[in-house]
């Protein structure tokens, strides 16, 4: 892992393809590793990627999640390793740029349009309030 990433895309490894039994979250995680890499500067910012126990979107496997301080979450459902790896990491690719990483449905690539299962608001202003509390 590196310690200066400061974005993270989370798989479910929990997910198979709906009817199979395969668990083809681990060559998700390896094919998105490799294209991330692959375009090196081109993404301004460090993606840690990485694989999670179910993150409640089982029926819409695999599930992908894009998340980093200060910045708006994203569960996306039904993606495919051998299809949209171009989307997700076009979506890398601008979730970076994102100051708070909201954007709508419109704007983001592909498939990921139709697919998004959550858009969490950054939690920042509420740890901070919290922090603030306790001192
Ligand atoms: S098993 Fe993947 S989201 Fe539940």
């Amino acid at each position: 892992m590196n310690r200066n990433t400061t974005h993270k895309i989370t798989i479910c490894t929990s997910c198979r393809h709906k009817g199979r039994t395969c668990r083809p979250s681990y060559e998700l995680i390896d094919r998105l590793r490799l294209a991330v890499s692959a375009v090196g500067d081109a993404i301004s910012e460090d993606f840690e990627i990485s694989g999670t126990a179910c993150m409640a979107g089982c029926d819409r496997p695999c599930t992908v999640a894009y998340h980093s301080t200060r910045k708006a979450s994203y569960l996306f459902g039904d993606i495919n390793p051998d299809d949209d790896i171009a989307d997700l990491l076009e979506f890398a690719r601008q979730y970076a740029l994102l100051h708070d990483g909201w954007c709508s449905s419109v704007d983001r690539p592909g498939k990921l349009r139709s697919t998004t299962l959550a858009r969490i608001p950054a939690t920042i202003m509420a740890v901070e309030d919290t922090l603030e509390r306790a001192s």
